[in-house]
């Protein structure tokens, strides 16, 4: 593929995605109809209020879960009816999630659970990994936890932890949901500072569910959804972005 073409490649393309889960008797529509692109190196911002399908429709990006009808292409590859064996791989070289409960594996310290998706999805020596692992746990200013377990951190330093894990692979996307959800504003503000910087200096796209304005101020893009639906799909002039009249 030229470069050229491999530029306007989406990122993400999400086609008429819609999620319907039966409970008993009833369906319920949680996702009803939503597309939109995503751009290489994008930062987009999800917002809405609890219960508007904000996770599902993160859940479906990462293939996580799968829709009820529509697509999700990343990269130019539909992910939605893969079986499981091919998304496993297909997620490990395109995504990282960082959840808003962190998700680290209790019986690991930091630097294994950093790690983890390089042994698991890696062909690429031990010691690269290690490497990157430890440089990883440097730039979020865990070097000397290194060898701590979950258990030993506090809830700011394991989701930095959660963040080296999901930039390990260098993946070209990451997918965030609430990522500071449970942090305090200074821990908070810390875990989004380096969020931002990671996705900058390795060009990752970047998909971020929150409720704070003033994460999402940060985005190129605020997609608002709205009973499943998206409410609007609006250009936004990052803070600190330079306005010409
Ligand atoms: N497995 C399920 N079975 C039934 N309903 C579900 C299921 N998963 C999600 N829902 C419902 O789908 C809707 C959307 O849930 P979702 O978790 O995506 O919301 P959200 O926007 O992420 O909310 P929050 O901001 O509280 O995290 C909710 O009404 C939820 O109760
Ligand atoms: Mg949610």
């Amino acid at each position: 593929m030229t470069l050229s073409a491999s530029l306007s490649v989406p990122s993400i393309r999400v086609s008429s995605l819609t999620k319907t889960i039966r409970n008993g008797t009833r369906s319920v529509e949680i996702l009803r109809g939503i597309s939109f692109d995503v751009c290489p190196g994008e930062f987009v911002a999800i917002m809405g209020s609890s219960g508007s399908g904000k996770s599902t429709l993160l859940g479906l990006l990462a293939g996580l879960d799968s829709p009820t009808s529509g697509d999700v292409i990343l990269q130019g590859t539909s992910i939605s009816y893969l079986a499981e064996d091919k998304l496993a791989t297909l997620r490990g070289k395109l995504i990282g999630f960082v959840f808003q409960s962190y998700q680290l594996i209790p019986t690991l310290t930091a630097l294994e659970n950093v790690l983890l998706p390089f042994e698991l999805n890696s062909s690429a020596a031990q010691t690269e990994g290690l490497d990157r692992a430890r440089g990883l746990l440097a730039a979020v200013s865990l070097a000397d936890r290194a060898d701590h377990y979950p258990v030993q951190l506090s809830g700011g330093e394991q989701q930095r932890v959660a963040l080296a894990r999901a930039f390990i692979l260098r993946p070209p996307i990451i997918l965030a949901d609430e990522p500071t959800g449970n942090l305090d504003s200074k821990n908070g503000a810390q875990v989004m500072d380096l969020l931002l910087d990671l996705n900058r200096r390795e060009g990752t796209t970047l998909v971020l569910v929150t409720h704070d304005a003033a994460v999402a101020a940060n985005a190129s893009r605020i997609l608002t959804v709205r009973d499943g639906a998206l409410l609007s799909d609006l250009p936004h002039v990052p803070q600190g972005s330079m306005v010409t009249a």
